[in-house]
């Protein structure tokens, strides 16, 4: 395994304090033992800044406030009184008014980027060329071709690039990719997804170029099923704006340009068929937070069995299947074990501090980004369109 930096400097810096302490001879055994031990209990937090203070911010920081792998450092927006108040909530000793002023504030080793999606790319760039791990909300990228050029730049700095979202990471993922990989269900043929509802109505970046709710919603199911049923070969796509102008807080009405409502035909190879359904235009009769949601948002099915997500996706409340053998649908995997979809950055700092590495990877993050945007060349020219990008799989659920 590639242990990241992080990990290597603090084995080998424990293992320097060992040394050091016993050629000093200043420590009798039993108390440098339990020095050691309790320095082996005693996390290593990675010093953290948050950048972009806005709606997603609030879901993020209580989560990093109790991760034991995170300090948190500084926190910034362009709009400064955002990132002030941000800081006084939960006592952030620094903010800052841009990318630039925070590179040369308080020093700090991770990045965890919640801006606009428009404003990503140059911000983990910026951020890997000062050496900083990055966490991003998604997408990492505009563009698969500048996306990869970011994973090389973390390569060469060696710095950990990710992004969101983890809905790999859940419980009820781990359950269905083992129901799928058992044969349980026979050969796998087809799976449907779909999230959706009436679209933000704080910010117009989701609706104009670099938005859309492709790489908004879509992403979630995209990521779901290419982490079950592997890398797509390729796609065919239907994008519509169903809702040409839209009100949005201090801004007044503006103009959509970005699809509002897609469909998306993946092939996985092997004769394997999965579509996704996803769009700003879907009133949700279970409500918007995903708790009341009780539908099957990620179906799969075989020649023997079928294997549905109670839930979304993105907090999934369970999960049921079937087969011949055993034709009543069984609810399993029904508690989170500690899952949350605000956790991604939180599972990245556990990785810089102890080595962990969890199952989202910035590669599967791509191939997630080339079917978007593979989507919209289909949706352009009518044709079905291949992809190049490919991540490990399966994934070690
Ligand atoms: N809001 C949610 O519930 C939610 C959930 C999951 C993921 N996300 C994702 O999180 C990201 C942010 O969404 P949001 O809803 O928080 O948007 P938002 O508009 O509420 O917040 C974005 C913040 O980033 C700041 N910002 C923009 N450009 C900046 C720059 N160059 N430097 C510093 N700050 C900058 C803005 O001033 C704003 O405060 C998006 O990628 C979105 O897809 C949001």
């Amino acid at each position: 395994m590639n242990l990241p930096e992080a990990f290597s400097t603090e084995v080998s810096r424990r293992g320097f304090a060992k040394a050091s302490l016993l050629a000093t001879g200043t420590f009798a055994m039993s108390s440098l033992e339990s020095t050691l031990r309790a320095a082996e209990h005693t996390p290593r937090r990675i010093r953290t800044g948050v950048i972009g203070c806005g709606s997603v911010s609030n879901q993020y920081l209580p989560v990093l406030k109790d991760c034991p792998f995170v300090e948190l450092v500084s926190v910034c927006d362009i709009r400064p009184e955002r990132a002030r108040k941000q800081a006084e909530t939960y006592q952030v000793g620094h903010h800052y008014p841009d990318i630039e002023a925070m590179l040369s504030g308080v020093p700090f080793d991770f990045l965890i980027d919640l801006t606009d999606m428009q404003a990503h790319e140059a911000i983990n760039r910026r951020a890997l060329q000062a050496g900083k791990h990055v966490w991003s909300e998604k997408p990492i990228a505009n563009s698969l071709k500048a996306g990869e050029e970011l994973l090389r730049l973390a390569r060469q700095r060696s710095v950990r690039l990710w992004g969101a979202p983890i809905t790999v990471q859940s419980p009820q993922f781990a359950f269905m990719a083992r129901k799928v990989a058992s044969g349980d269900l026979g050969r796998i043929a087809a799976a449907h997804a779909f999230y959706g509802h009436e679209g933000p109505d704080w910010s117009s970046f989701f609706y104009e170029k670099g938005g859309g709710s492709l790489p908004d919603l879509a992403v979630y199911n995209l990521t779901s099923l290419t982490g079950l049923l592997g890398p797509v070969r390729k796609v065919t796509a239907m994008l519509t704006i169903v809702t040409p102008e839209r009100s949005i807080h201090e801004k007044g009405n503006i103009r959509v340009t970005e699809e509002d409502n897609a469909m998306l035909l993946l092939d996985h190879g092997k004769g394997v068929i999965s579509h996704v359904q996803s769009g700003f235009n879907y009133f949700n009769p279970h409500g918007h937070d995903g708790s009341g949601e009780k539908r099957h948002t990620i179906q799969i099915t075989g020649s023997r069995g079928y294997v549905g997500m109670v839930g979304y996706d993105w907090a999934p409340l369970g999960v049921e299947w079937a087969t011949m053998d055993r034709p009543q649908l069984m609810r399993e995997s029904t508690e989170s074990g500690g899952y949350l979809w605000q956790q991604g950055a939180a599972l990245a700092a556990e990785c810089l501090a102890t080595g962990k590495e969890p199952l989202v990877t910035p590669e599967q993050a791509l191939h997630v980004l080339e079917i978007i945007t593979a989507a919209r060349a289909s949706s352009a020219t009518g044709r079905t369109i291949p992809l190049k990008s490919h991540f490990r799989w399966p994934l070690p659920v």
